[in-house]
């Protein structure tokens, strides 16, 4: 059986690699000598992810997860990142002369999970970011200083009527859904109880959407979500310098090792993208963050000790 064989026998653990809106991307071409790792263009998000920040970084998360999948199996892999748009591909993975180091095993890729329900009240210790951080630029902002920006990003997100259709389209708010057990957000991943998913598909519904939108349903969602930052925790938003798309799915690659350290300490995250989406929320953190020039925000998250146990999301299972 030559690597590559042994890597594709291996392909539902690198799927564990988490994606925006849980879209999963990825996918592998698996040549003689070579793997390939491309995009799909229908799991884009065109609307809410316009500038492709989020489709790299996820994509380079995925690549890491295969790294590490590798690795792990003794297979002696590494990548070879260049975003080649015209082919959507990311990345080539190739035979190299040593196994990929990593900290990270199979194992811990299965036990990392996002958690959207309530955090154990604590700052984060920065001993432990500058940890997991790992050299990358890992800022640590207090849970309450956000609060604001948090609400202002989510009447924008449920606001803005395209971005809004999008979102209702990977929702699986219901065990109904066709696609519950494949992709999407469910209502179980976002902690949502069984009112509160009937109440978000209802007012995101396409006859009654419109309507909603005029009478200020935007801020009510917002406002569901207002507790989730009152309480003293840690935000952790990643800095870096992001020229081209290369550099998005390095960055990618750096949030998934950071996740993986966090989860080893039994920490989860809980991304904030739309924190990042609105324009007005993503200045004025910059304002407070100040990166060097030539640098940005590149991802927001909440971080720290769940008080229940979050779902294994849903993952699409590898064509055999
Ligand atoms: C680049 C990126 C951005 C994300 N943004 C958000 C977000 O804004 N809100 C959220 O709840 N989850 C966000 N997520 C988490 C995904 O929804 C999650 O990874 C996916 O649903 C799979 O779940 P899992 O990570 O628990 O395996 C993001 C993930 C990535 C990689």
């Amino acid at each position: 059986m030559t690597w590559v064989d042994e890597l594709r026998r291996r392909e539902e653990a690198c799927r564990r690699a988490p994606s925006a809106h849980n879209t999963q991307p990825w996918m592998l071409r698996y040549r003689e000598d070579a793997v390939d790792v491309h995009w799909d263009p229908a799991r884009e998000l065109p609307d809410s992810d316009p500038t492709r920040r989020d489709l790299f970084l996820s994509l380079g998360a995925f690549v890491e997860a295969c790294l590490i999948v590798a690795a792990d199996a003794g297979l002696p892999v590494r990548a070879e990142v260049a975003v080649d748009d015209a082919e959507r591909r990311v990345a080539r993975l190739l035979p190299a002369g040593a196994a990929y180091a990593t900290a990270f095993t199979t194992a811990a890729l299965e036990r990392r999970r996002c958690a959207r329900g309530a955090y154990e009240p604590g700052e984060l210790d920065p001993a432990v970011v500058a940890e997991v951080a790992a050299g990358a630029d890992l800022r640590r902002v207090p849970c309450r200083a956000l609060t604001g920006e948090l609400a202002a990003a989510d009447r924008h997100m449920f606001g803005t009527p395209v971005v809004a259709a999008e979102l209702r389209e990977w929702l699986r708010l219901s065990p109904r859904h066709p696609r519950y057990a494949l992709d999407g957000l469910t209502d179980r991943a976002m902690e949502l109880s069984r009112a509160e998913a009937s109440g978000l598909a209802a007012v995101l519904a396409p006859g009654v959407y419109p309507l909603a939108r005029r009478l200020g349903a935007p801020a009510l969602l917002a406002a569901a979500s207002r507790g989730l930052l009152r309480y003293d925790g840690s935000v952790l938003v990643l800095v870096g310098r992001a020229a081209g798309p290369d550099d998005l799915v390095e960055h990618g690659r750096a949030l998934l090792r950071v996740w993986l350290g966090l989860s080893q300490r039994g920490l989860a995250v809980h991304p904030l993208s739309q924190i990042l989406d609105c324009a007005a929320t993503a200045d004025r953190l910059a304002a407070v963050l100040s990166p060097a020039p030539g640098e940005r925000l590149l991802a927001v998250f909440r971080a720290g000790r769940p008080l229940r146990e979050p779902v294994r999301s849903s993952r699409i299972p590898p064509v055999q």
